[in-house]
């Protein structure tokens, strides 16, 4: 057994909803280890953001946890009160949204919204705020930070907006930062900009990442290990080198092989045939099995197992054979 940081096993999240119970997150195991970075990919509706919000214990009705173990540093968080998981909300564990205003409030000067986020976690670090403020300003690329304290949100860019909402996350040094596709509305440039501060700050501080996102290449860029999520189950899981060099998920197969750095510009993209399925009207194998070159009769009839560890494995019956 390995000293995870976060040990989320079996995790089933379903929403109540008219067609009957939706499965968006449908028995889902991962670990994260300390100042590791773990990418979270699949396409959109995939239950990854859904996977975010349980963690965090954001689920709100007609959503519930219905099984399922989220160990915190020890700590089981699955069904814990509201006031447990406030209190490592932000504190302990902190997210990043894909629109960075979630986090910040446009009425508000930086200065005012780091104080209160600042002031929202008392028995924290015992810094001084706007030491740690122009710290944390600074350390996600922000210059001059002391005097852009006084800007408001609007007078940033997006970019910088979003590199604020990062150094919000950051301010009481959290264990665990879950980001949830915060560079995917960014330009090319400051994205591969923010991925490489974000990496080195997770080494230099030792804060554990989970970095979701629908763009396998933006994950493979930043992650340690990544895990492949497909209608609510994650179907693969490893370390980047064993997911790029040897997929063995046809599905992961097929988003490695649309990658557009893997072709010549204007090239015409290979995409997975046909689309996910809905997760109310799930089929009852393989929900991959309509799109996959290698289904048989089995993969419509049967849902296949995990096969491998908390690591690393496949839920396929026919996954790639590794080429040596
Ligand atoms: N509040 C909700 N009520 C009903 N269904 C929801 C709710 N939130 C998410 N879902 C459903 O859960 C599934 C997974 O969503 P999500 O985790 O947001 O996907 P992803 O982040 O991978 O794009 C989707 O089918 C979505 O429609
Ligand atoms: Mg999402």
């Amino acid at each position: 057994m390995t000293n995870a940081l976060l040990r989320v096993s079996g995790l089933k999240t379903v929403f109540a909803t008219r067609n009957g119970p939706l499965r968006a997150v449908d028995n889902v195991s991962l670990e994260v280890e300390r100042g590791e970075i773990l990418g979270l990919v699949g396409e959109s509706g995939s239950g990854k953001s859904v996977t975010g919000f349980s963690i965090l214990g954001l689920i709100e009705e007609p959503g519930r946890i219905e099984a399922g173990s989220i160990l915190f540093d020890g700590q089981e968080l699955a069904g814990a009160p509201a006031q447990v998981l406030r209190r490592i909300r932000g504190h302990r564990i902190a997210m990043i949204f894909q629109d960075p205003m979630m986090t910040l409030n446009p009425v508000l000067t930086i200065r005012a919204q780091m104080k209160l986020a600042f002031d929202a976690h008392e028995g924290g670090a015992k810094d001084d705020f706007t030491t740690r403020a122009i710290e944390v300003l600074t350390k996600v690329g922000i210059p001059d930070a002391a005097h852009r304290l006084d800007a408001y949100p609007h007078q940033f860019s997006g970019g910088m907006r979003q590199r604020v909402a990062i150094a919000i996350a950051l301010l009481h040094r959290p264990d665990l930062i879950i980001a949830d596709e915060p560079t995917t509305a960014l330009d090319v440039s400051i994205q591969a900009q923010i991925l490489t501060e974000v990496r080195a700050l997770a080494r230099e501080t030792g804060t554990a990442l989970i970095w979701i996102s629908h763009d396998l290449a933006t994950i493979a860029a930043l992650a340690n290990r990544i895990a492949v999520m497909y209608a609510g189950k994650i179907v693969e899981q490893g370390t980047t080198r064993e997911i790029l060099r040897m997929p063995r998920h046809p599905y992961t197969q097929g988003l490695l092989n649309s990658r557009p750095d893997r072709f010549p510009a204007k090239a015409k993209l290979p995409q997975i045939r046909g689309s996910m399925p809905s997760l109310s009207n799930l089929p009852r194998g393989c929900a991959f099995a309509s799109r996959c070159d290698r289904a048989t009769d089995l993969c419509a009839m049967q849902s296949p197992a995990w096969q491998g560890d908390t690591q690393q494995g496949v839920r396929c019956f026919h996954p790639l054979e590794p080429n040596p």
